[in-house]
């Protein structure tokens, strides 16, 4: 918990000089020191400066790292994942590469519907463990944050073992955890034709037992043709707020439908995924101060097209990048692989693409202030990359750099 990291070749704090986001250029400012150190007490940073600049000694109890020839950065703030999930989907990633898409393997009743049949058969024990493994994962990874939603259950019961599972991690787990609640995923089997009585179930039965027991931060919708349409969407985000929940909108995804509009309307903290968002959408993104939260790896994974990360950022809106971790739409938890992606298929520089998996991140979960940079009085979130600058993290591509993960101040070790 008290740590001083040492001889940092290049120290990358992306300082935010107390903004809750970087937006526009500002983006590309890292707030890079070369040959710098970083003081954590009990687990928040105390100090951060040129090594030239260090006169005290080190008091007792204090670990210390040498970092010299490496890179230390922030550890990576996934703000948007489908992580708690049984049954991997390997059969539809192969019918995927034979030409079917993700919407015909949906309409087929498989998809999201696939993973809601498993979710609904496993104990909330085994949602903990396989979770719990791919946490590990990505903290060897530099992840040190992560949103993690439900939306596999779609029944009380089920949603409510996922959060329960999902917060019993939160105080488990060494990883800052943020659950979020989205009942409103799909349309499951049972309700197919009756949609509304499941509007319903969600409106008046989950979501009050969800607020009472305090179990999400946030409020998520699918708002998507065939899912739930911008009234329902609307619906759910207001009655999730009124619940003490905060709203997040999966937005124009596979269609334009308005979604970054109504999330402008109910204030959320963040739209995501925004493929077809529409230069409205844009602007009153940017002028709500709305997160636009970009998920690289699902265009990848679906081969469907990028959102316009360029014109996002280039209007001023604030850009963050997650991995949206699932088992359908992007099998992959790795933060330097969807900022190669955002590098190589969206005109991301390597710098904004650093600040939208950081601090634009904590700003999408609304952590802006305690995680994302670093900074004197955050967590000692931070990550040590055996390169010899940071922008190898997203241009050398598919191995792992990360050699050192350290959460409020403590070093992680991993069997
Ligand atoms: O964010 N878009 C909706 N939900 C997920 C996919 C979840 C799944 O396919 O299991 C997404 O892409
Ligand atoms: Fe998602």
């Amino acid at each position: 918990v008290n740590l001083f990291v040492k001889n940092i070749s290049q120290l990358v704090t992306v300082a935010s000089g107390g903004q809750r986001a970087k937006v526009g250029r500002a983006m590309r400012d890292l707030g890079v020191l070369p040959n710098a150190g970083v003081l954590c007490v009990d687990g928040k940073i105390a100090w951060v400066g040129a090594m030239s600049d260090w006169d005290r000694t080190l008091p007792e109890g204090f670990a210390e790292i040498d970092a010299g020839g490496k890179v230390v950065l922030p550890g990576f703030v996934d703000s948007h994942t489908h992580m708690m999930f049984a049954g991997e989907r390997a059969q539809e990633f192969a019918i995927r590469a034979e030409g079917a898409t993700y919407q015909q393997i949906a309409e087929a009743g498989g998809g999201i519907l696939n993973t809601v049949t498993r979710v609904r058969a496993a104990s909330k024990k085994e949602l903990k463990k396989s979770t719990s493994r791919y946490m590990t994962e990505m903290m060897k990874h530099g992840t040190t944050t992560v949103e993690i939603k439900s939306g596999y259950g779609l029944e009380k019961d089920s949603e409510i073992k996922m959060l329960e599972a999902i917060n019993e991690l939160k105080r488990e787990e060494m990883m800052t955890v943020v659950p979020t609640f989205i009942g409103a995923h799909a349309v499951p089997p049972e309700y197919k034709h009756s949609r509304e009585l499941y509007m319903k179930l969600l409106l008046e039965e989950m979501t009050p037992y969800i607020g009472k027991k305090e179990l999400a931060t946030f409020c998520d919708v699918f708002c998507e043709k065939g899912y739930f349409d911008l009234e329902d969407a609307e619906r759910i985000l207001i009655e999730g707020k009124k619940w003490g929940m905060k709203p997040k909108i999966h937005a124009e995804e596979l269609t334009q439908l308005g979604g970054a509009l109504l999330a402008a309307k109910v204030g959320a903290v963040s739209a995501d995924h925004l493929e077809h968002i529409s230069n409205e959408g844009i602007a009153a993104l940017r002028d709500a101060g709305v997160v636009a939260t970009l998920l690289p790896g699902v265009s990848f994974f679906l081969n469907h097209g990028y959102a316009p990360a360029r014109k996002l950022i280039d209007a001023g809106a604030a850009v963050a990048i997650a991995s949206d971790f699932n088992p359908g739409s992007c099998m992959s938890f790795s933060m330097p692989m969807m900022m190669t992606i955002a590098c190589t298929q969206m005109q991301v520089t390597p710098e904004e693409a650093l600040t939208a998996a950081t601090l634009n991140g904590a700003a999408a979960l609304d952590i802006s202030s305690t995680v994302g940079s670093i900074e004197v009085g955050k967590d000692a979130d931070l990550i040590i990359a055996d390169i010899p600058d940071y922008k190898f993290l997203a241009y050398h591509f598919g191995v792992n750099h990360i050699t050192t993960t350290i959460k409020r101040g403590t070093i992680l070790e991993f069997s």
